[in-house]
């Protein structure tokens, strides 16, 4: 064990969301499993502490689906959380009414201060998580590994996620404006030179994000039970950055969007650019792409990224985020679930996983706590 600083939610309240009407959850367990029948409301929490966070959660729900069905209309989670620098208060509220679509348009509140938007709170709550929806990661669309890069990255950065929703504003801008054919060319130039700007940061920090990560995949080899990959981005922009300088690189993806307008006109949106991009991953000792891997080889290999991650975050912040690991234990047999709780144990921060049965959390040790939910209520099932 580490003494290094931790990070951990004390106390968890929920108000009218999902199907708790309220829920107030007390632990001071580094390890914390959530157990119960299907439907029981176990993702539920994990979701409610993954809005702790900027961004619309790990479901990617709207806000109105999180309002409990035949409750007012509005909902409300907020945490006590232990920080390096002390304990603070985060909470967020949303009223059932306005919904950005993009984590925005709801209240948050940091020790009792109301905040412009979400972005703040990723200064305090660093967060990875790992769902059933993410099986198909390797194997499904390039966007949701670009999601999944960028997340990463952001935990590193936390200002890398206001960064992507800013080049994706201006990108839709630019895409309407083109559409007018009367358009006004300057203001055209000027959005492009904003998302050449934009393309540039974010691809500089896919590239520093993904670089901390080989390293701490690289410290894991051999020492951890869950296999290695090869990761690299595959990207137009991110391969610019390697090879030129940055205001060259910006000038030249000026001039690409420039010179692909007419294309892009005609496509309905912009075909070059960092939101093109792709995280390549590979099996490490059997040199297979991840998507051709098994199931459970891609599971392994995740939950092996996740940790390398929460170690390479850890590196860089000083603290090891808040993992949120949905139905993760159920696919590993009795001996990598021992080193995953091990694992997570040694990471320092607070680890909260689910599943269907108290079984698969035996040998949390003294760091553990094992929840039972049932039907929008959780009581303490055992405290080893
Ligand atoms: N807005 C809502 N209002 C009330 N109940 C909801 C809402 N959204 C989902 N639920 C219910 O929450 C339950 C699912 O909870 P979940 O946490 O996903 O279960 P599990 O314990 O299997 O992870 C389901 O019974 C679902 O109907
Ligand atoms: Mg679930």
């Amino acid at each position: 064990m580490t003494d290094s600083p931790t990070l951990a939610i004390s106390r968890l309240t929920l108000t009218e969301f999902r199907n708790y009407g309220g829920l107030r959850l007390e632990t001071a367990a580094r390890l914390v499993a959530l157990t119960g029948a299907n439907g029981a409301g176990k993702t539920n929490v994990l979701e409610a502490i993954s809005l702790l966070g900027p961004g619309r959660g790990l479901r990617g729900a709207s806000f109105e689906d999180l309002a409990r069905q035949g409750g007012p209309g509005g909902w409300a989670v907020a945490a006590a959380v232990e920080t390096p620098s002390g304990p603070v208060s985060l909470g967020t509220a949303w009223n059932g009414q306005s919904d950005t679509g993009d984590g925005g348009g709801r209240l948050v509140v940091i020790d009792g201060e109301a905040q412009k938007g979400p972005g703040a709170l990723g200064d305090y709550l660093r967060l990875l998580w790992l769902t059933p929806a993410q099986d198909r990661l390797f194997a499904g669309p390039a966007s949701d590994r670009r999601r999944f890069l960028d997340r990463m990255v952001a935990a590193f950065d936390p200002e890398h996620g206001a960064r992507v929703l800013a080049f994706e504003k201006v990108m839709r801008e630019r895409n309407l404006l083109l559409e007018d054919h009367r358009a006004d060319a300057a203001w055209l130039t000027s959005l492009e030179a904003r998302m050449a700007e934009a393309a540039v940061a974010i691809s500089a920090a896919r590239h520093v994000g993904l670089e901390a990560l080989r390293t701490h995949i690289g410290e894991g080899r051999g020492v951890s039970s869950f296999p290695w990959a090869e990761v690299a981005i595959e990207g137009e922009i991110e391969s610019l950055v390697t090879q030129r300088p940055a205001v060259q690189v910006e000038d030249e993806y000026r001039k690409i969007l420039r010179d692909s307008r007419g294309l892009d006109r005609a496509a309905g949106r912009t075909l070059r650019g960092p939101h093109r991009s792709d995280l390549d991953v590979v099996h490490g000792t059997k040199r297979m792409p991840a998507g051709q891997c098994s199931t459970g080889e891609q599971k392994a290999l995740l939950i092996g990224l996740m940790l390398a991650q929460a170690r390479a975050v850890k590196g860089a912040a000083g603290v090891s985020p808040i993992l949120l690991l949905d139905e993760v234990a159920a696919h590993l047999d009795r001996a990598r679930r021992g080193s995953l709780l091990e694992a997570l144990a040694a990471l320092g921060s607070q680890s909260w996983m689910t599943g269907t049965d108290a079984q698969l959390f035996e040998g949390m040790g003294h760091h553990g706590a094992i929840f039972h939910v049932e039907d929008g209520r959780v009581c303490q099932a055992m405290d080893e």
